[in-house]
Order: C-alpha cells, then structure tokens, then sequence
C-alpha cells in the first residue's frame, strides 16, 4: 500500500508591517514556534513557516487527510496567536482575515485560505506550492489552463502518452457556490467560456483523467461574500504535482515566462500584472503591489518533506531565477503603462467588482440628482 500524505497549505493575513507590505518576524517566530511543537508531538511531519507579501503561510505535511479538525485548529490558533502578537506591536491590520470567531473544526469559511491535496506517494513525488499576494483565485485559472490543458505549453500533452488522456477540471462558481467538472481536450471551448472570466469561475482541483489522479488544488474563496462587505482580495494559494506522468516542474513554471493581468492591487479593485519572484521579493510596494507570486518546490517523502542531512526541510525558491527576469520586467512595464491610466477602465476593475467600495456610496449619493436624460 502506497502511504498516504497531505499537503496542507493554509494563509491568512493577520497583520503586516508598513501598511499591507510584509509579515514580519515576530510573526513568522510564532508560526515556526507552534508548527515545530505540533511536529514535536507528532500531529504533522514537516512543515515549512513563509510570507507571501502581507500574508502569514503555514506548509504542512503529515497523514491526517485532508480537513481534519487538529490541522485546521493548529492553523487558525497560530493565526490567533499572531494577530494577538500583531494587536500588541500596533501592526497594520492585525488579524484582518480571522473573519470569524468561533472556531468549530474547520478553518474554510472563516477568511483563512486553504489548499489541501491528500496523494498516494508514488516512487518520487515532486511538488510545486504558488502562494500570491494582492489578487485572488481566479488568477491561477490561466495559467492552470496552459500547464494541465494547453499543448502549446506542456510538451507532454504531445509526447507523453500518459498524458494523451487529458484532464478534468473542477470549477467553481464563487457567485452561486456551485461546481462543474470539464474534461480536456474534448471540452476544451467550454472551459475557457467559463474560467476565462476570472472574477467569478475558478478552478479549484484538477485531476489526470485516465485514472483521477489529483495533480492540483486551490483556495477557491471570496472573503467579500464571506464577510458581506469589501475586504480586499483573497490573496490564493494552490498546490500541484509534477513529473512522471504529470506536468513537469518546468510545464508548470513556464507559463510564468511572461506576466499576465490579474484583478487585485491597489484596494482589490484594479487590474495589475502579475510578477513572479523569489521570496526575497515576496512583499508589495508600489500601488500595493504588483501582486507578487512565489512558488516553492520540494519532494514529498514517507510522509514528510524530504530533508537534507541536518533535518532541515529542502525548499527551492522556484522563481528566484533570472529565467523570470522578462516577466518581471513586463510585469514592471505593465504596471506603469496601467498606473498611468488612474481610476480609468481597464485599468480599474468594472463596476461589478466595485460592489463594496465607495463607488456604490457616490451612486447612492448622487441619486437624487440624476435627471432623465
Ligand atoms: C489590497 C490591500 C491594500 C489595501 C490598501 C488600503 O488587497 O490589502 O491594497 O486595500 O492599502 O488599505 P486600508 O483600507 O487598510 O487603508
Ligand atoms: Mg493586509
Ligand atoms: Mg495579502
């Protein structure tokens, strides 16, 4: 019997430095502190503490499955404990995604984000993680496509006949909170018709079709619905699983080449292009952004991140890489070319998105005053 492992990836923004910028350490030190306890005592088996921008990411590996309530209170007492921390420094925006209060044995719903994948570990079993900040799940739809769905990116697709099967997508309509399975390459029209609009479909898990092999998850949430009014964008994570039969390492890195735009920046309600970077780059600047993109990649093994010979989990920085040097130059083009255009569409989001800002309020302000034309 193959062993079976989980991949718990769980984010929550719970108080940054210098506006939305960066977790700093105090915070990061209480997440290393609980999640080396937690491995301690044996309820998981690796684990690795990191920012993405403005966001507290916790990586854990162990054997429970997928939802279960000791991983999921883990994450959120963690989270408690650094917006506690965050109160008491004065940090900006402490413990704003802890949405809810009441913690009752599953983290979803409360304004955490979470991507977990449950694998039967094959011979070797790599492992890409994308966490970004300033933008939200239905920026992973594009390049989901290429790396699972698009030929012209993922050689394998051609050559390599475990995956001439294709693949089905499971997507999510975050507005009506329903979910559609497509199958490629025979649907492939009609799962672009859906996740080409970002805002409102997003894809949550795909699987090799052949045999439902699960090759990728993400946080598929809308923390504006959670909580009923705007609250910034929901800052996704995703996992997925490369080589032998799956996408390779590099079929799922290379949509990242170039930049693309995403919905998020500045207050969540403008488009800005996406910009890849090593965690040392992992923080938002200028119009709070760009919105940032890490990817980590490891190797699962025997339930564990495999390490190196001190113990220590082995992590590569995936796109601390000049390879992604042009799309970090495009994504600093794009985002002037857009800045530029101010509170203009496109580049501020349509009025849809804008649905909790303050353009409803001059809307209701100025009703009185519109006359018939
Ligand atoms: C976007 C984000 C930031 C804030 C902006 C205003 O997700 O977190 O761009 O929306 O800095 O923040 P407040 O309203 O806290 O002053
Ligand atoms: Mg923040
Ligand atoms: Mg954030």
């Amino acid at each position: 019997m193959a062993i079976k492992t989980t991949i718990s990836l769980i984010k929550c923004d719970v108080g940054s430095l210098a506006g939305h910028y960066i977790v700093p350490k105090p915070l990061l030190n209480i997440a290393e502190k609980n999640l080396k306890q937690a491995e301690e005592t044996g309820l998981i088996n690796s684990y690795y503490v990191f920012n993405a921008g403005d966001d507290l990411q916790l990586l854990m590996v162990h054997q429970k499955g997928e939802s279960d309530p000791e991983i999921h209170r883990l994450a959120y007492s963690t989270f408690r404990e650094a917006a506690d921390k965050a109160l008491e420094l004065k940090l900006y925006g402490a413990g704003q995604d802890l949405l809810k209060d009441a913690f009752s044995g599953n983290i979803r719903g409360m304004g955490p984000g979470v991507a977990e994948m449950e694998i039967e570990e094959r011979g070797a079993d790599p492992i890409v993680i994308f966490a970004a900040d300033k933008t939200s799940a239905g920026a992973f739809n594009f390049p989901l496509f290429r790396i699972f769905a698009d030929p012209m990116n993922t050689a394998g697709l051609v050559i390599d006949p475990n995956m001439a099967g294709g693949f089905k997508f499971e997507v999510m309509d975050t507005m009506d909170n329903t979910k559609v399975t497509l199958k490629t390459p025979e649907e492939t029209y009609d799962l672009i018709a859906l996740i080409g609009t970002v805002q409102r479909y997003m894809v949550s898990r795909v699987w090799r079709a052949t045999d439902n092999l699960i090759c990728a998850t993400g946080s598929v949430t809308r923390l504006s619905q959670i909580a009923g009014k705007y609250v910034g964008k929901d800052d996704p994570v995703m996992i997925t699983r490369a080589q032998h039969g799956l996408p390779a390492v590099g079929e799922i890195l290379v949509p990242f080449m170039h930049s693309y735009l995403v919905e998020g920046w500045m207050r969540g309600s403008h488009w800005g292009p996406i910009m890849p970077v090593g965690l040392k780059d992992s923080k938002c600047t200028a119009f709070d952004g760009p919105p940032r993109l890490v990817a980590l990649g490891f190797q699962v093994s025997n339930g564990k991140i495999a390490c190196d010979d001190t113990g220590k989990p082995m992590i590569a920085d995936m796109f601390d890489d000049p390879a992604f040097d042009i799309a970090r130059r495009e994504a600093q083009e794009l985002a002037c070319t857009l800045r530029r255009m101010g509170e203009f569409e496109p580049a501020r989001l349509g009025p849809e998105e804008m649905e909790y800002t303050t353009l409803q309020q001059t809307l209701e302000k100025l009703k009185e005053r519109f006359k018939p034309a």
